[in-house]
């Protein structure tokens, strides 16, 4: 139960999309940086692949959780800044050049130039641009990964990873936010906002692929050197293994999740012979053991994870260098990360989530640290317009300008893999005979 907190204050709410519930976290000013003081989560997706398709349903959900929040943190702030996430979530290469006449130290103007030459880059019209990274920049054909400011050069290339989501998706939810009087200020990328989050500086530098296994998607970010390496979302998760244990023992829908957090284990080889539990099977008790989960379990998470580092490498993302960190609900599925060691042939470690309640996800967590990067203050309205925004205005009035003449933006076009093909049913060959039934008299 949430209750309302005495005083109120200005603020923020942050908005955690996910596909198996919907979080809110209510942010107020603390310093310099913006501190979570109210929490809103429930059960529920807002859409379908973060899309809001049933706006009536999204229009309540996001109004219960966002309004509970508000109330639970005493926040009067009706901006939002959301987390975007979903296979329509895109990233693609791209450089632009700066040419001067003679040699100058560069400063930030000459950067800025270059960066909006890289971004104006042709876009399908349903994408709009949530993020242009730089990754890296060729001064007079030297290439450095950090800004070369103040290194006298005649050419400048910047090179960046230019992240969009679908517009249906941003225009839908801010349309809905505005219905219920609130106002969509900022738009981050799920991916990177986790990666946010959980990566050390030593993971971003020496390379590390975050791994966010929710229920209806995993999203992946690899950073190496400190940036963006790429992205790529999968349209499969944790509710599959649920799937298939109801398929394959035959039970409903809730004991599967029941026995997915009671005995899941990731690998058969770990499983507990002696862990087992009743359960009412189609009418009869059946004792069903944590070796027979696990053998529903482990192809499927393997299928799973081995689809997400196929779409890496599809990506040309993934080094071998690359440790994994796994996060999101999918995570605490015991074994896991033996599991990705495998698969990823890398070392790999699941993040243990810092405050244990389930308002507060990763995701969320790299929005608080986003949002109070990005200028926020009592009086700026719309000022979290930040990177994203402020720099998409810039790149739409470059579009709209005439092409500047010393100035060249070249895409190299998409790397994101999107779709994947995810088996039907659990890979093993499991008979129901498999299930020692208990007949009682
Ligand atoms: N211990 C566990 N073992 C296995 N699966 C688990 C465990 N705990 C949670 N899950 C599963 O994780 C999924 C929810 O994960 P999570 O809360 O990260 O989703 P989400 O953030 O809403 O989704 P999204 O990826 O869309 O952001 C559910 O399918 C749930 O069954
Ligand atoms: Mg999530």
């Amino acid at each position: 139960m949430f209750r309302a907190r005495r005083g109120v204050r200005e603020g923020l709410l942050a908005l955690d999309l996910g596909t198996h519930a919907t979080r809110a976290l209510a942010l107020a000013r603390d310093g310099d940086a913006l501190r979570v003081v109210g929490r809103c989560v429930r059960a529920g997706a807002v859409g379908r692949d973060g899309i809001p398709m049933q706006v009536d349903v999204a229009r309540a959900r996001l109004g219960e959780v966002l309004d509970a929040a508000a109330l639970d943190g005493g926040v009067l702030g009706r901006r939002v800044v959301v987390a975007i996430g979903g296979t329509h979530v895109r990233v693609a290469r791209a450089r632009g050049s700066l040419n001067l006449r003679t040699a100058v130290a560069l400063r930030p103007p000459h950067l800025e130039r270059a960066l909006d030459a890289a971004a104006a880059i042709a876009l399908p019209r349903d994408q709009e641009i949530l993020h242009v990274l730089p990754t890296g920049y060729r001064v007079d054909g030297a290439r450095t990964v950090r800004p070369p400011l103040d290194v006298r050069a005649r050419r400048l290339v910047a090179e960046v990873a230019v992240v969009t989501a679908s517009r249906l998706a941003l225009d839908n939810l801010a349309r809905i936010l505005s219905d219920l009087g609130y106002e969509l200020v900022d738009a981050a990328a799920e991916p990177l906002l986790t990666a946010r989050a959980v990566l050390t500086p030593e993971d971003r530098r020496r390379g590390a692929v975050v791994v966010d296994i929710g229920a209806e998607r995993i999203g992946a970010a690899v950073y190496r050197d400190q940036v963006l390496q790429g992205l790529v979302s999968i349209g499969a998760g944790a509710a599959h293994i649920s799937r298939d244990l109801a398929w394959a023992l035959r039970c409903d829908a809730a004991q599967a999740e029941e026995l997915k957090l009671g005995l899941g284990v990731a690998r058969t080889a770990a499983a507990d012979p002696t862990h087992v539990t009743d359960l009412r099977l189609g009418g009869r008790r059946a004792r069903v053991g944590q070796r027979l989960v696990a053998k529903v379990i482990e192809p499927r998470m393997r299928e799973l994870l081995t689809l997400t580092r196929s779409a890496l490498d599809c990506a040309g993302t993934l080094a071998s260098s690359d440790r994994v960190v796994l996060v999101g609900g999918g995570a605490a599925l015991r074994g896991v990360a033996d599991l990705a060691e495998h698969v990823f042939d890398a070392p790999a470690r699941t993040a243990p989530l810092r405050q244990a309640e389930d308002a507060t996800s990763f995701t969320g967590l790299g929005l608080v640290t986003y949002a109070s990067r990005a200028r926020f203050d009592r009086d700026g309205r719309g000022r979290l317009w930040s990177g994203a925004m402020q720099r998409l205005r810039r790149v739409r009035r470059v579009l709209s300008a005439p092409v500047a003449s010393r100035t060249h933006g070249n895409a190299e076009g998409p790397t994101a893999v999107r779709s994947v093909h995810v088996s039907p049913r659990v890979g093993v060959d499991l008979e129901v005979s498999d299930v020692r039934v208990r007949t009682r008299v």
